[in-house]
């Protein structure tokens, strides 16, 4: 079995931070994005990953590698626009070969791996299995409808959602459907939308299985998205410390600390992690927090939150919350009078003063 795995498309909805960077590096728990898939592929025992990237930029080739890291082997396909879901299947169609493949959106989040879902998917004799989660909001999705206990339709982001199950962007498939995808038409959207190909194939009479996710799932396409995954990753870590903690600090809880990191006469309460080289000093950081390497929080409170590297947050006087910092981003103090609350920010930042 192969893995293909998307990371094109253009990542609008968590702009600003996807102007300078692809939304696939975005790190959750200091990690990117689509490491959690390219080692959901890997535990599974795939050895053989194709990754579709969008043509304009090499970012992520450039960043991922050539899978030695994992010892696996990762080739990349460049899509020229993103077309669709169903098109990067197309675009695999020469590197997938005669092999059966999981098809992961690399934009979405998944604990407890994926080896059971190749598993089933090898018993079940199914040309397509597809993963559902039951979702409050089925709109944003591909929304099956069932009849029977089977599939019978899969819609695409329904007004009215037929059932309150959304496909999550974790799909397995044998060859036929590259039959499907070469007979779609781009949607009102103008995407050839892999839901389409999904229905195509019941209509044909091919064996479309499906099983639940009863873990946790999320698509993390909104900010909000991100820090909540963001939290249940670090829920998850296990606590390590090979910085330095002074004799003034108090860490508790599960908190990593990484090499070259100090923390001077702070408060840390877990779950949180601190990257290589920052500097906390006479600060609090709160719960789900990920702190990016070389990041120097002074004075400061900070919860909930992802701060990506190179950032500086000094003296500011309300704690920092829910909030997404993209790299290099500087919060300080305004010194002089009258004071002043004084921005520098770019399209499509979104700033909430107290
Ligand atoms: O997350 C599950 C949902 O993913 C499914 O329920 C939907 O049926 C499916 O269409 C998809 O919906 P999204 O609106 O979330 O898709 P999005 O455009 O965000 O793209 C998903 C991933 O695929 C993302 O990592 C970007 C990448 N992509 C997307 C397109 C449209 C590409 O690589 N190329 C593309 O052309």
């Amino acid at each position: 079995m192969k893995a293909l795995i998307a990371s094109g498309g253009r990542g609008t909805r968590l702009r600003p931070i996807t102007h300078t960077q692809n939304k696939h590096l975005i790190p959750i728990a200091n990690k990117p994005i689509l490491y959690y898939a390219i080692e959901a592929a890997v535990d599974a025992g795939i050895k053989e990953i194709g990754i579709v990237y969008n043509a304009e930029s090499r970012e992520v080739p450039d960043y991922v590698g050539d899978g030695s890291k994992w010892g696996v082997r990762i080739s990349y396909i460049p899509q020229e626009k993103p077309g669709g879901l169903a098109q990067v299947v197309q675009l695999a169609e020469k590197f997938v070969a005669k092999d059966k493949f999981i098809f992961y959106l690399g934009d979405n989040m998944l604990i407890g791996g994926i080896k059971r879902f190749t598993e089933e998917f090898e018993k079940s004799g199914c040309n397509c299995y597809l993963t559902l989660a039951k979702v409050k909001d089925p709109e944003r999705f591909g929304v099956p409808e069932f009849r029977g206990g089977k599939i019978v339709r899969i819609e695409e982001k329904p007004k009215q959602p037929k059932s309150n199950y959304a496909v999550a962007g974790i799909y397995l498939y044998d060859h036929h459907i590259f039959e499907a995808v070469s007979s779609l038409k781009p949607s009102a959207r103008g995407e050839l939308e892999i839901s389409d190909a999904h229905t195509l194939l019941i209509e044909r009479g091919l064996k479309v299985g499906f099983t639940e996710i009863t873990g946790w799932w999320k698509d993390t396409g909104k900010p909000t998205d991100l820090l909540e995954a963001n939290r249940l990753i670090l829920d998850n870590i296990e606590v390590r410390n090979d910085g330095d903690i002074d004799k003034y600090s108090d860490v508790a809880g599960r908190v990593v600390i990484e090499e070259g990191a100090k923390i001077v006469n702070s408060k840390i309460r877990g779950p949180v992690i601190i990257g290589k080289n920052c500097i906390i000093e006479n600060s609090y950081i709160g719960p789900f927090t990920s702190i990016g390497d070389r990041t120097e929080v002074r004075n400061s409170e900070v919860e909930y939150s992802i701060i990506l590297r190179d950032c500086k947050i000094t003296s500011v006087g309300i704690r920092i919350e829910g909030s997404i910092l993209g790299n290099d981003v500087e919060v300080v103090e305004a010194v002089g009078k009258p004071q002043v609350h004084r921005f520098m920010i770019g399209d499509q930042s979104r700033i909430e003063v107290a």
